[in-house]
């Protein structure tokens, strides 16, 4: 995924692009352009790199005008160049695009254009875009004319950004990619999330697919691309404000996300009862759960089988999105799939939801940002409440997604407020296990593990779930190699890798404390070294991590010390906390 923003209005555009694209890094950061317009001349300047360092070497700040658009990009089409860094013009340098998705029919599009005498400079779908626009303008046809012409020649997902140097105005559009609306008292923002702009506005408009809109200095239209007449809407004001998206005290945001999971479960429980019971109406219904997601939100939902089992007694099966097309024939309209996902853009969880409705089957999403695509296309939806997560890594939207699940368990089990109770009273524990000095006794084990180069992280039941989710965070922000294994599964043929010293993550809990210390054992006769997550200290262990016995809650604070240690972790190893090599905050594309 890449992000985009745009701004016009009565304020320089450059300054205000640059703050965006810093607040937008997470959704891409291997390189970044920004493009402005003065006097009716387009202004380009692009390069290989963060944010930061880009503007440092070509100074963004020069760019005259006060409207512009600009780009974060990861890279889908084409290698990591300053030639494929957006924004991309035509043939004329006259029009400019930046784009977030993929265009599927590029190549079609870009063989026609080239037969029509377009020169093409990169290797990206995108510039296909600039180069329509630029055929259509050939016929005597105004801009927006132009551009509307073009863009439904696409197909694909895309947000897009145009501008053209004769007009005035900012082009912003969506079909399957993010793209929202800020409106200010000096102008306007078209951004991939609200971050981009939360510093001059709350005042927010969530765009539709096929949403097509004029932005000029004054004022915005809104017109359906397909049917090509205007459409209404509303403009929302958001409950969070500039200091959320900002990291405060803290030196990364990885570390202020853990932190504010002290209040993040509170946030996730607050649900509406009435919603809360019809989905548990929809559960007990249904012929057939699914619980889809992917990373740490498909652990989530694999926590939440187990949960489910436990507190309610019932089955749901889990599945990651990426492979739900292999199950896809089992559904019916007696089917129920919950969705799970932090940005509510991942491809493949958006066409598993897709296939499910094609299906007649019923979808509920749990979701952390609102205006998201799945709150678009699901039946109905339950916010996690969790504030902005800037950084790539889920942590906090992690343990909210597992509250938000285990309410509904509770709420199957008929034991709602109890379970409300149970989860509410977390904060406690987080508050303990995220204090400094916790944080400090973990740095204390990062620093024993920082120069391995394998982790093994084992449990069983729910404690399975943690152990993947741990070893997932330990990869993504360590790079150190992490795998997670079903406590009895090591032994049948991985445990051949323990060597003196291998780190082992225990993840134990009192209901399968037996079975998993007797695992722990088998790996300490061959040189583990045995880390403890539990709540009694063993003599096994090397190292223990105290964690109180939380049963199914077990769930949320066992890996709370895991986030931290992989945050210590790479902090020692000096990676890049907030934005780990090669990944974005959310996956786009298939
Ligand atoms: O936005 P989503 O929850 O759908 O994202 C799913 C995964 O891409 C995400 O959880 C990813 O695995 C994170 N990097 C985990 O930290």
């Amino acid at each position: 995924m890449c992000g985009i923003i745009g701004y016009i209005g009565n304020k320089k555009a450059a300054p205000i692009l640059l703050k965006g694209l810093k607040h937008l890094e997470y959704r891409g950061y291997d390189s970044v352009g920004i493009a402005t317009l003065s006097k009716k001349h387009i202004f380009v300047k692009k390069d290989v790199g963060k944010v930061g360092e880009v503007s440092s070497k070509l100074n963004f700040l020069d760019l005259k005008g006060n409207t512009g658009i600009s780009h974060n990009r990861w890279a889908t089409h084409g290698g990591v160049t300053q030639k494929n860094a957006h924004p991309h013009t035509d043939c004329s340098g006259s029009i400019v695009v930046v784009h977030n998705g993929i265009i599927e029919n590029y190549r079609e599009l870009k063989e026609w254009l080239i037969k029509k005498g377009h020169k093409f400079k990169s290797e990206t779908d995108t510039e296909v875009v600039p180069h329509l626009v630029e055929e259509e303008m050939k016929n005597e046809k105004k801009f927006a004319e132009a551009a509307k012409i073009a863009l439904k020649k696409l197909e694909g997902s895309y947000a897009l950004l145009l501008m053209y140097k004769d007009d005035n105005i900012i082009i912003a559009t969506r079909k399957g990619s993010p793209l929202v609306l800020g409106v200010s008292d000096h102008g306007y923002f078209a951004a991939s999330d609200i971050p981009a702009f939360i510093e001059y506005t709350k005042k927010v408009v969530y765009l539709s697919d096929y949403d097509f809109v004029t932005l000029t200095p004054n004022n915005f239209k809104v017109f359906n691309l397909l049917e090509w007449k205007p459409v209404r809407r509303k403009i929302d004001t958001i409950s969070w404000d500039a200091e959320q998206a900002k990291k405060g005290e803290f030196e990364h945001f990885m570390m202020k996300e853990i932190a504010e999971q002290v209040d993040t479960i509170q946030k996730a429980v607050q649900q509406d009862r009435k919603i809360i019971d019809d989905i548990v109406k929809e559960i007990k219904k249904a012929k057939g759960i699914f619980l889809i997601g992917c990373g740490s939100s498909y652990h989530a939902c694999l926590a939440a089988s187990y949960i489910f089992s436990k507190i309610a007694k019932f089955h749901v099966n889990v599945i990651l999105a990426s492979e739900f097309p292999n199950y896809e024939h089992f559904l019916t309209n007696d089917t129920l799939v919950i969705a799970v996902s932090q940005s509510g853009e991942t491809y493949d969880v958006l066409e598993a939801v897709r296939a499910a409705k094609k299906r007649g089957s019923k979808v509920i999403s749990i979701v952390n940002v609102m205006g998201s695509s799945l709150t678009r296309e699901s039946d109905t939806f339950l916010m996690m409440h969790a504030g902005p997560e800037i950084c790539v890594l889920s942590t906090k939207t992690y343990t909210s997604q597992i509250a938000l699940l285990s309410l509904l368990a509770y709420a199957l089990a008929e034991n709602y407020e109890e379970g409300k109770k149970k989860l509410n009273y977390l904060w406690n524990i987080i508050y303990q296990l995220t204090s400094r000095t916790i944080r400090e006794k973990i740095k204390e084990l990062a620093e024993k593990l920082k120069d391995k180069e394998h982790v093994f992280c084992i449990g069983r039941g729910l404690q399975y779930a943690t152990a993947l989710e741990a070893a997932l965070k330990i990869k993504e922000v360590s790079y150190i190699h992490a795998e997670a294994f079903a406590g009895g599964e090591l032994k049948h043929g991985t445990i051949a890798l323990i060597e003196n010293g291998t780190p082992c993550l225990v993840f134990v809990s009192e209901d399968n404390k037996k079975e998993i210390l007797s695992n722990a054992i088998e790996i300490k006769s061959r040189g583990g070294y045995i880390i403890g997550i539990s709540s009694k200290e063993n003599e096994i262990f090397d190292s223990w991590v105290k964690v109180p016995e939380s049963n199914t809650e077990n769930a949320i604070v066992q890996i709370i010390p895991i986030q931290i240690l992989a945050y210590q972790l790479a902090v020692l190893r000096g990676c890049d906390i907030d934005h780990p090599r090669n990944l974005a905050k959310s996956v786009t594309v298939p």
